[in-house]
């Protein structure tokens, strides 16, 4: 059977929770002819909700493409992929990929042939002394013409937008907005979970997509749906969860789409297959501190990251311990201390929360109390 809670993969249809009021708003400005930015930190929901989106154009018979800049190490790479996500539509896009891998053997396949003839510059991946840049500017071009000659509307999801700077992004991004501008047929959602560098694409004045496109912040799930949605999930397998057991699970989530699934996930396991059929506070703060070893990799090297960054780390510790007046009680200058919180924030690891600084990621709370206070179990969660 398959298990009940997801963690790790995106999730759609009836497993995507609490963000109907995010889909709508998004198909909206997509369907008056506006791009969308998604802006979150990881494991947020970004790609659930972009696949979500073009999921439900491809049932309006729309055509869609998905391009995940994160798996494109180089420029050729990444026009390869928004080439065969275009191509998808047709269900071309096996052709193509056989055509990169061995040239000849597919030019009898009619159907792509014709793709071919139409679109010549298809015939250039073939050559592997191509410009990159070239390459990347066509398949660009490609989107909106392969959309004009199906006489269709097209929706592009570029998830990890953000990624874009490794890719040399900066020549990239210009190059996206002086096309995407006279496109009349495609619509955009960008993706992004490193907001120092949606911003500097997105959102500050100076940046290329300045005013371009309309920016959603994504945030927790809403612990209540979550709670609700929980809950009839264990009924499915017949098991019964507190009410307090919910409530200490969502207080320490606080609607954090992955982690509320990882927790899920691991009580389910521990559960199917025993005669027990309640939870109770205990097994959730086990199954939380299960779920923090299961992501101690994970939580280690974002702790790693920020080695070096002495005031940063210093303010993480103080906002983890819950000190409440940051620029009083710490050993810091003013201005260092507001440095640093703007750094912070900026990596999307901190927010004001009604005014005060909270940390985004639960685990990473969680892994400053217990290995830096060696506090225990129940004190860390709380
Ligand atoms: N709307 C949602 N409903 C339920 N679970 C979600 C939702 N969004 C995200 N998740 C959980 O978070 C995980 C990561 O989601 P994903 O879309 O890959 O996030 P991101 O792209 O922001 O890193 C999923 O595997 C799932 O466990
Ligand atoms: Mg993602």
């Amino acid at each position: 059977m398959e298990s009940l809670f997801q963690a790790g993969r995106p999730v759609m249809g009836n497993k995507l929770i609490g963000r109907e009021e995010i889909l709508k708003e998004i198909i909206h400005y997509l369907n008056s002819g506006q791009s969308v930015v998604l802006i979150a930190p990881r494991r947020f929901g970004k790609t659930s909700v972009v696949l979500e989106v073009l999921n439900r154009f491809k049932k309006d018979d729309l055509f869609t493409a998905y391009v995940d800049i994160f798996a494109a190490p180089e420029k050729r790479i990444f026009a390869e992929q928004i080439t065969e996500a275009v191509l998808s539509n047709k269900k071309l896009h096996k052709a193509f990929s056989d055509f990169r891998k061995s040239f000849s053997s597919l030019m009898h396949q009619m159907e792509f042939k014709q793709a071919v003839e139409d679109f010549e510059f298809i015939l250039k991946f073939a050559d592997k002394n191509q410009d990159e840049l070239d390459l990347l500017s066509e398949s660009i071009d490609f989107i909106e013409e392969f959309a004009s000659k199906y006489k269709k509307q097209i929706i592009c999801g570029f998830d990890e937008f953000g990624d874009i700077e490794k890719l040399n992004g900066g020549e990239i991004v210009k190059l996206f907005r002086a096309k995407i501008q006279l496109q009349q047929q495609t619509e955009y959602i960008f993706s992004g979970s490193l907001e120092s560098v949606m911003e500097r694409i997105f959102i500050t004045s100076k940046s290329p997509f300045y005013r371009f496109a309309r920016v959603i912040h994504i945030k927790e799930i809403n612990p209540g749906i979550f709670i609700k949605y929980i809950r009839k999930e264990f009924e499915k397998i017949d098991i019964d969860i507190q009410k307090s057991a919910l409530n200490i699970l969502l207080g320490f989530t606080k609607g954090h789409p992955y982690y509320t699934q990882l927790i899920c996930k691991q009580l389910e396991f521990k559960l199917v297959g025993t005669n027990k059929n309640k939870i109770n506070d205990r097994e959730i703060i086990d199954a939380i501190d299960e779920a923090y070893w299961s992501e101690i990799n994970y939580i280690e090297k974002l702790w790693e990251e920020l080695s070096g960054a002495r005031e940063q780390v210093n303010i993480l510790i103080a906002i983890a311990q819950g000190i409440p007046s940051l620029y009083n009680s710490l050993d810091l200058n003013k201005l260092n201390v507001s440095r640093a919180l703007r750094k912070l924030r900026s990596k999307g690891l901190i927010k004001k929360e009604d005014k005060i600084n909270v940390l985004v990621d639960p685990m990473l709370k969680y892994f400053i109390r217990k290995e830096i206070f060696k506090w225990d179990s129940p004190q860390s969660i709380s």
